[in-house]
Order: C-alpha cells, then structure tokens, then sequence
C-alpha cells in the first residue's frame, strides 16, 4: 500500500538518485534532507491510510472496505435495489464462525462486481439527460450539477469500482476461511457472461494477494486460485445452472411480465409525486414516470462509475424516503420475476440446488433441469469432495437459487401499494439480496458437542435462521435436515412447467 501511495505522491518514473549527476555535495545534501524529508512524508501518509479502517484501496480514500462492503451515504446506498454496491447487511447473528466450530466446506455464489447500465439503459438514461438538457433553460440549486452534466456511462462491463469490489471479495474469502484457503483453492466456476469471467477473476485476484503475503500460507505452483470452467450463456439449447435463461414458459410466455406489472401498479403510486417535483424544479422537462425512475437510477450508476464511490449529485435529488421506495420498487422485480411472487421462479434455480446437495453431500448430481451432464459427470469439470467451492453469476439467476433452496419462503407475498421493509420480511430485500458483489456462503462445520456437520448460509453476511431445517440460535441445521428441507430440488422442481 505504502509502495503505491508513494507512487501516487511522487508520479512514476520520478527517481530520486541520491548520487549521480550533480556532483556538487552541497547540492547533494540539499537534495539529501529533501529525500529525508519526503520520506518523512510519505511514511507519515501511509500510516494515515494504513488507520482508514482497512479501507484498502491503494491508499486513496474509498468509500468501500473489505470488510463491511460500502460505507458511505448507508442510510440510502442500501436502498438502491440491486444497484446497491455490497454491503454487509446488519446481522441478528453473528456472522463470524461459531466458537468449537471448525468449517469444513464452503461455497460461495457470487454476483459480478458494479458494472455500467445495460445497453438498453444507458440509451434510454442517455436520451432522458438529452430531453433535460435540451428543454431546460436553467438549472438552480441541487440541480445546478446538470446545466453541466455529461453522460459518460458505458453499457454492460465492471466499472473499476466494481473489479475493486470483487477484489475485496476474494480477501475477504481468503481471511475468512484461512483454516482451508492457506492450504487449498476453490474450485472455480462462471457464467459466461464478460463481467461475470471478469469478476471471477478479480476475486482470484484478491485471494492471491492476499495468500501472497500470509507468511503461513502454503506457496507453489497450485496455491493459486484460476478460473476451472466457463459456462457459455445463451438464450436456448445450453444448459448452464449460472444463468437462468432455459425456463421456455418464461421466457416466452407471460409469467416473465409478472413482475412488470407489479411494479408499474407500484411506480404510479411513489413516483407521481417524485415526477411532480422534478418537473416543477425543472421547467420545461417534462419528465415521465419511466424518466423520473431513470433519473433516479443515475445516483448508483454515476457512484459505482468513480473509482472511489463518491456519492453523486443524482442522489441529493431524493429523500431518505424515497429511496426506500425505490428499494421496494427494485425489490418487487426479484420477488415476481424470480422468487416466490412468480410461478415459475424457484423452478429457474433448481439446477444449481442439486448441484449444492451433491457438492455437501459427495454424491453424483441428480438432476434433469439446467445442469449439463456431460459437465457434471466429469471431475476434471465438477469434482467432488473438495471443501472449496466458488460460483459467479447474476442478481436473477441467485435470486432463484435462493428460492429453489427455500431461502426466504414463507415470507408472504409484497403488497403492490405499500413499502414493507427488509426487517419486516425475513431480511428479503433486492439489496440485502443481491446487490452488485453479492455473496452468498454456504457452510459445513464440525462443532463441538454435536454430532455429525452442520449447515448455516449467510447471505451478505447475514445468518439466515433456516427455521425450516429447525436452525439453533446460530442459525444452524444438521446436514441431514438441511438436505431434507431441499424436497422441491429434490423432486425436480416442477421444470415440466416449463415447457407446458
Ligand atoms: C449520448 O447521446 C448523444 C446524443 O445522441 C451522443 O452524441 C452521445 O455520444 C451519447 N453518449 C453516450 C455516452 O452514449
Ligand atoms: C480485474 O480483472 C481484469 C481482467 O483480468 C483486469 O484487467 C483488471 O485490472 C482487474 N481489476 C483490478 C482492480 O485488479
Ligand atoms: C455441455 O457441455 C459440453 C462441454 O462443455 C458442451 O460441449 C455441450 O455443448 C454442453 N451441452 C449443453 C446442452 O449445454
Ligand atoms: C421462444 O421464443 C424464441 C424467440 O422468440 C424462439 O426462437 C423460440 O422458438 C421460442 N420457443 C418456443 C418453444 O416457443
Ligand atoms: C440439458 O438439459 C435438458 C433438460 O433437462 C436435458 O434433457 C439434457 O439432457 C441436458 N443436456 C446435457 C448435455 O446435459
Ligand atoms: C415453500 O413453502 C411451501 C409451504 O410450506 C412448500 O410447499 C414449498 O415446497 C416451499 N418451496 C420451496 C422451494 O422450498
């Protein structure tokens, strides 16, 4: 860290060679002191960055950390849905690894990193900045930024933000599961996707950093995690248990629009007012529902776009309030798109589920739905009996996951006209679910004064209680329950349904 800060004082190349070219000593010594002096310095600001609270990013303020995630503005970044960048959600247990107890597996599933709107949005966010500017002639207060404002966003790719945050994660698994990771690696896998391969491989960036400097660790040729098997996506005709898109009933019938008209029921009623004053501080805009929604999205894409996370100009254009709307709004569309809202949701996840019972269990995998046998009956491709696990993938496609696991049912369904949050709804939010860099860890440990493994499953570092394998206060099952809890993976899933 030092190294690079000093770097960033001095600017590269910049040597300064205390013998050499003026062979004048007084001018030697001059130089000398100065050298001293700027050593003096950057010590002094290396041990300022090193007392930033882990915050490790090089040396420069961020306002993301190792091991809580992101820390600024948290009274909103943790209500912008899914673009939220990882945080690690307020625990009721405690995360850490139970006293007497000694991990013996983990898994973790792993969202890719912040990136840039989606094509089709950075169009639309693109075109309502172009409306805005165009027919506004002046821009006061909060709004001045915009008189100047230029959208530079990309489409579809990490943000730098964003590989930082899948670094992070690879440190954070790393120091987490030191007992196997200074010995072992995972065994690796992702969904096809650029910034999915890419966040994989930032993670392995991470772990090996921070591998590289655990003096304990065990150092070599295979000490080092890489990417095992990529699994291409596409809409049909490959079967890939990382991305969702198999279910032909979904995608091609009506049940994939569910979660549209929930939400837009929702947008008439929070956004009106939100519309109202934009429009009315910004005369001439005329803005729509769909435009105030997009305006609103620009605060997380514009603060996952700096390097460092500063908060946008976007985000003090809305209330505390607001964003929990919003939050809500995001978090319908996971709800009826991809869990216990929509008919087929928990069926998209069901793949992964048996590929998870077979990994906990040593046991070939069983299933007919999205796994590709030829992948899963090799174990150069998915071997078993490893106790490290790493998967990638995206907010839908771990969004029902956690369904065909049963995480969160029973939760009631979500109204459409009113916000009911998180806490009130067994922890289940699009931002304590899957915002970008979202991690979900799947353990077996051995404790003492029980028999046999037990299981426990944080998600963003919250313990889920697993009440339906009858989790003890540390929100732990015996193996034998959890599995038996996975009766819907089991029995296939309903995936028939999807080609009803
Ligand atoms: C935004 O739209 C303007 C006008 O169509 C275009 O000139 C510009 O290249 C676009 N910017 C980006 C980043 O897409
Ligand atoms: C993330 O990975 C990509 C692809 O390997 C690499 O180009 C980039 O430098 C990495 N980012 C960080 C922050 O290490
Ligand atoms: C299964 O995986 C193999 C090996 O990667 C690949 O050749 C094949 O196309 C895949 N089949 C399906 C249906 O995904
Ligand atoms: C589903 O829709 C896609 C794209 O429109 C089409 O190519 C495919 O044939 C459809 N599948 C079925 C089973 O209807
Ligand atoms: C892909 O999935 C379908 C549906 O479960 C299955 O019939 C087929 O055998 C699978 N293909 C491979 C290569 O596993
Ligand atoms: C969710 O709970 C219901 C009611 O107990 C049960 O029928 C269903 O199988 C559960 N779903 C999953 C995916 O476990």
């Amino acid at each position: 860290m030092i190294t690079a800060f000093r770097r960033r004082l001095l600017g590269d190349g910049h040597t300064y060679s205390l013998i050499g070219s003026p062979q004048d000593v007084e001018d030697q010594l001059w130089r000398r002191k100065h050298y001293i002096l700027l050593i003096m310095l950057v010590a002094l600001a290396g041990l300022a960055a090193v007392f930033v609270s882990g915050r490790r990013s090089y040396g420069i303020e961020t306002c993301d950390t190792v091991a809580h995630g992101f820390q600024c503005g948290t009274t909103i970044s943790q209500y912008w849905g899914q673009y939220s960048p990882y945080f690690s959600v307020p625990p009721e247990i405690s995360p850490d690894i139970p006293e007497g107890c000694t991990v013996t597996f983990a898994q973790i599933l792993s969202r890719h990193g912040a990136r840039d709107p989606t094509a089709s949005k950075t169009e639309a966010y693109n075109a309502t900045i172009q409306k805005i500017q165009a027919n506004v002639r002046k821009f006061s207060g909060k709004y001045a930024f915009l008189a100047d404002y230029e959208y530079t966003l990309g489409a579809d790719q990490l943000t730098t933000f964003g590989q930082q945050e899948m670094v992070n994660s690879g440190i954070k698994f790393y120091e987490r599961y030191r007992d196997q990771t200074r010995d072992i690696v995972p065994f690796m896998r992702s969904s096809g996707e650029d910034r999915v391969v890419e966040s994989a491989l930032n993670f392995t960036q991470g772990f090996t950093d921070a591998k590289a400097a655990d003096s304990q660790a065990k150092h070599g040729s295979k000490a080092y995690p890489t990417v095992d098997v990529i699994i291409p996506e596409a809409d049909y005709g490959i079967n890939n248990t990382l991305n969702h898109d198999l279910c032909t009933a979904f995608e091609n019938g009506t049940d994939s629009s569910i979660a549209d008209d929930v939400q837009e029921t929702w947008t008439n009623i929070f956004a009106k007012p939100i519309r109202k004053r934009l429009n009315s501080h910004l005369p001439g805009a005329h803005l729509t529902l769909q435009e105030t929604i997009y305006v609103m999205d620009l605060c997380p894409f514009n603060t996952v776009a700096s390097p460092t996370g500063e908060l946008s100009p976007f985000c003090n254009l809305f209330t505390e309030e607001e964003w929990h709307q919003y939050n809500y709004y995001e978090t319908l569309d996971k709800w009826y798109g991809y869990s216990y809202g929509n008919p087929l949701g928990p069926t998209q996840g069901v793949g992964f589920a048996n590929e998870l019972i077979a990994r906990m269990t040593d046991k070939p995998v069983h299933d007919e739905t999205s796994t590709n046998h030829t992948l899963d009956d090799d174990p150069k491709t998915f071997p078993l009996g490893r106790q490290l696990y790493a998967d990638f993938s995206h907010d839908n496609d771990m969004t029902a996951i956690f369904a065909a696991l049963g995480l969160y049912n029973g939760t009631g369904q979500f109204p459409k006209t009113e916000v009911v949050e998180a806490r009130d709804a067994n922890g289940y939010s699009a931002a304590w679910t899957v915002p970008f860099a979202a991690r979900a860890y799947f353990e077996k440990m051995t404790c003492s004064g029980h028999k046999g493994e037990l299981v426990r499953v944080l998600i963003n570092d919250r313990v889920l209680p697993l009440t339906q394998c009858g989790g003890d206060g540390l929100g732990r099952c015996t193996l034998a329950k959890f599995i038996e809890s996975l009766g819907f993976a089991k029995a296939g899933g309903d995936w028939d349904k999807c080609f009803l």
